[in-house]
């Protein structure tokens, strides 16, 4: 990591949602040697020791938070608990997501359900009550991590690309209402974690640890707005004006192909 973007992080005290896995836990590693102070929340409370033991070397301090962020009681008692811990809250990672097949013959409302309330009511506690916090202190920074899914409707994956572009609305709408506060959607592309595996089409396919770099320069930019690798900064907005008759047509085929 360049020393501007070490700089940039350093002595900050950051929360990230979902680091006890993938893009969270390699955000937390690429952080750790910033001397920052890290909130790691997730379920899986053990996966979150685990992460805070391998990286206490660095001198940076980690405060493990177990929280289900479909629970808005849950998820405002740790932001609480944190910005006391930490004695701040610059800035919060909004990742904890999940994704499943809601292809429509094999409909399960449980599936369905957990997706909406993790990426969207999960997403929405955790941005709201950080909000709060950075509001009082007239500063603070909000990442909400979207997905390339938003591009459009994605068969199979309705729901899923759904909450990301409800996501994307949400942050879209905050960003006008809170100036005082730093905003950054990032649509991340196919990424190598947990959430993906077994799906045979992710393309342009990156590791989790070059994802983090890529997402902790574009904060350190100040950016407000960045979709990642750049096949897909390419791709998004010229799938996103395709008229809908013309995406309508190739969804239909790739669903054809992928029975
Ligand atoms: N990997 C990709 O290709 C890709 C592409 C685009 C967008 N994204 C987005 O990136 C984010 C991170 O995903 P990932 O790729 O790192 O997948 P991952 O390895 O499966 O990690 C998902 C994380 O979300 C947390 N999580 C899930 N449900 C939760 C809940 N109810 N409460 C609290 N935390 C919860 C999990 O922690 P616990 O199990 O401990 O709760 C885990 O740490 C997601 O929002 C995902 O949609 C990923």
């Amino acid at each position: 990591m360049s020393t501007a973007i070490n700089s940039f992080f350093s002595g900050k005290s950051i929360l990230i949602t979902g680091a006890s896995s993938g893009l969270g836990w390699a955000l937390a590693e690429a952080l750790a040697p910033c001397r920052v102070k890290l909130g790691l929340l997730g379920r899986n409370t053990e996966k979150l020791q685990e992460l805070a033991a391998k990286l206490r070397y660095t001198g940076s301090e980690f405060i493990v938070l177990t929280c289900d962020v479909q629970d808005r009681h849950a998820v405002e008692q740790s932001v609480q608990e944190f910005h006391q811990l930490a004695g701040g809250l610059d800035m919060v990672w909004v990742n904890s997501g999940i994704s499943r097949s809601t292809f429509f013959p094999n409909w399960d409302w449980q599936n369905v359900e957990a997706i909406i309330n993790t990426n969207i009511m999960g997403a929405m506690y955790t941005t709201k009550a950080c909000a709060d916090i950075m509001v009082q202190q007239d500063s603070g920074t909000i990442v909400a991590i979207g997905s390339v899914a938003s591009m459009r409707g994605l068969p199979k994956h309705g729901i899923y690309s759904m909450t990301k572009i409800a996501l994307n609305h949400y942050i879209e709408s905050l960003v006008a209402e809170l100036p005082q506060l730093h905003f950054i959607l990032i649509h991340p592309g196919f990424v190598d974690t947990a959430i993906n595996q077994g799906n045979p089409n992710r393309v342009f396919l990156m590791t989790a640890d070059k994802a983090a770099q890529l997402m902790l320069k574009a904060v350190a930019k100040r950016k407000r707005y960045y979709i990642y690798p750049w096949q897909f900064r390419l791709l998004y907005p010229l799938v996103r004006a395709l008229p809908a008759s013309l995406y309508q047509s190739i969804a239909k085929k790739l669903v054809k192909m992928r029975k």
